[in-house]
């Protein structure tokens, strides 16, 4: 049996992942697979450099720098990259394109997750719903007040969606019961069928900007989408106006957020996401009453996190048997 198991490809994984990724591994007969069993921290980077050294398969978490570093430790034998998340700034995809390494990723399973924390957060943010319940608790409470805690509404509302995918015509779709007047998007070029499917408007950052009183972030972290929220993008934003990003910090210019926050550009901004993560407790952003910030938990329902789980395992094990994976990144 010994023997036998040492033929099997070799597989790492990088975290404890949730017991049904770990189940279709291990009922699959088709790897070993060796797992730095925590989830508690990630796999320190030298741990990781040794323990990929020779192996097929790599699944991994959005902590793990997959670069040429790592892929030289690895050597020529690793085929598949799967990674546990559906954002991919994590992994250097020139690196895997020139090795011919395949990459699997999971996005669908966690777009309703992701749409519903979206939500949640930006109306936690726009009814200052933090600041109301610390002054619930620690006496702010006087009388009814006519204009206390006053925040903004999705009734009549132009709502903005930087990025059109599968998450933003998501959060659309459950924001539009709300009222809201009218969707407005913007992208590197128009996406008129999923554009369709919310009546979203198709218009230029410039105007993202200038006209949304809720602006969502949903885009992918590229070289492209860099800061692109800076402090020419606040400076051009309504007062009123409440910034939501869910996708990934690198996407804002955080110093240009603290000012836009601190001087009264902007209304609110709720974080589910930050530069780096965890954000330093000690951070500026973490003064700002009107900064709601989130630990990275838009896709944390057992569901989601399971259907991720099994669906990056079914990617990887797919992926060394050399089939077209469930859902592979082209490269
Ligand atoms: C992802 O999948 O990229 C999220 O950030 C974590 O679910």
């Amino acid at each position: 049996a010994q023997r036998e198991m040492s033929t099997l490809p070799r597989v790492y994984v990088t975290r404890q992942i949730p017991p049904e990724g770990l189940k279709i591994l291990r009922e699959s007969g088709q790897v070993q697979f060796e797992l730095w069993d925590s989830d508690d921290v990630p796999v320190p980077r030298k741990e990781l450099l040794e323990k990929v050294k020779g192996v097929d398969g790599l699944l991994c978490v959005l902590t793990e720098k997959i670069d040429a570093e790592l892929l030289e430790a690895a050597g020529p034998s690793l085929k598949v990259v799967s990674t546990m998340s559906v954002g991919f700034d994590h992994l250097s995809l020139e690196e895997l394109k020139k090795r011919g390494i395949h990459v699997g990723y999971t996005p669908d399973v966690l777009t309703d997750a992701v749409a519903e924390l979206t939500v949640a957060l930006l109306l936690t943010t726009s009814r200052r719903l933090i600041e109301a319940t610390h002054e619930a608790k620690t006496g702010g409470w006087g009388t009814w007040r006519t204009l206390w805690l006053c925040g903004y509404e999705l009734a009549n509302s132009t709502v903005g969606i930087l990025g059109l995918g599968r998450i933003g015509v998501a959060i659309a779709e459950r924001l539009a019961p709300f009222k809201v007047k009218k969707f407005i998007y913007t992208d590197v070029a128009p996406r008129p069928e999923l554009a369709s499917t919310i009546n979203a408007e198709y218009v230029s950052l410039d105007q993202l900007a200038k006209q949304s009183d809720f602006l969502a972030l949903c885009c992918a972290l590229t070289p492209e989408t860099k800061e692109i929220c800076n402090k020419d993008l606040f400076s051009k934003m309504k007062k009123t106006s409440i910034f939501i990003n869910t996708s990934r910090g690198g996407v804002v210019n955080q110093e240009d957020l603290y000012e836009a926050l601190s001087t009264g550009q902007i209304a609110a901004a709720g974080l589910d996401v930050t530069v780096p993560e965890p954000l330093p407790t000690s951070h500026p952003l973490f003064t700002l009453k009107n900064c709601v910030i989130l630990p990275h938990i838009a896709s944390a329902s057992y569901t989601t996190r399971n259907a991720m789980s099994a669906l990056a395992a079914n990617n990887l094990l797919l992926g060394l048997r050399g089939e077209p994976m469930i859902k592979e990144l082209k490269l």
